[in-house]
């Protein structure tokens, strides 16, 4: 099965609403440069959505993602956002990612229930699966992504594989974090590989084969490679070197020479 390679900019809170035209624009001008045969996607803030999905409305290189989005379909939840209200701007959107599970003590089946919203509606959830640097220290990891794996999966339907997007970013490995640690690429495709074979025991091998499963976590341009070339790593979400157009430029152009 040949999936279609992803590279994910997620650009947090990082930057002013003139900020995020700005990268947007740059990342468009750059990305014209060059044929573009895998998804790239970027992920502003929910402001921000409109401009860039209006900037990138005739733009086939570059698809705009939301960070985040409320696992009930409308009710009273202040601050919050649902799906209908980003909808006409997005076409992916991550869920669950470790910031934002922090912040708001998500659990495992409001992640899913998130992921199931963006199925139901034809969207692609980027659902963020990963170990604290506790659970890694006390060889955790594999418990840990087996329990949230199977809490996923257990509302997905087998047409819904084809547009499930599934990061590992190791939370420890977060830039933001500090830690100035990374995985080795080698245990990155070990989980990606556990976690095909968990959706492959609840499915069956093509189904597992459908699901492009990225790592992210201190991505740059000069470390991308060698993730992207370990078995079945699809592609990668990164943080802070997307919001340089030049490194999130340089990342996409890695992501693809490997495919080639
Ligand atoms: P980073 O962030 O690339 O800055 O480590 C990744 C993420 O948090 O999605």
């Amino acid at each position: 099965m040949n999936r279609k390679p992803l590279v994910v900019g997620n650009w947090k809170m990082e930057l002013s609403h003139k900020g995020a035209i700005e990268v947007a624009q740059a990342v468009k001008k750059l990305l014209s440069k060059i044929e573009v045969g895998i998804d790239v996607v970027i992920c502003p803030s929910y402001p921000q959505l409109p401009a860039i999905a209006e900037l990138l409305k005739n733009s086939q290189k570059i698809h705009v993602g939301a960070q985040q989005v409320h696992w009930e379909e409308s009710g009273a939840f202040t601050g919050a956002v649902s799906l209908s209200q980003i909808s006409p701007f997005i076409q992916y959107c991550i869920v669950g990612h470790s910031e934002m599970r922090e912040l708001t003590s998500q659990t495992e089946e409001q992640v899913r229930d998130a992921a199931l919203i963006l199925l139901k509606h034809g969207l692609t959830p980027i659902v963020c699966l990963g170990e604290t640097w506790e659970e890694h220290q006390q060889e955790q990891t594999i418990r840990k992504i087996t329990q949230q794996t199977e809490v996923l999966l257990s509302g997905v339907t087998r047409t819904g594989l084809s547009k499930l997007v599934i990061a590992y970013e190791p939370i420890w490995a977060i830039s933001a974090q500090g830690t100035g640690e990374v995985p080795d690429p080698t245990e990155v495709s070990e989980i990606v590989l556990l976690i095909r074979k968990l959706i492959a025991s609840r499915f069956d091998t093509e189904g597992a084969e459908r699901v492009r499963i990225l790592y992210g976590g201190s991505v740059g341009p000069d470390t991308v490679s060698s993730y992207v070339s370990e078995p079945g790593v699809d592609g990668v979400l990164v943080g802070k070197a997307s919001v340089t157009p030049m490194k999130f430029f340089e990342i996409v152009k890695a992501v693809q020479d490997h495919a080639r």
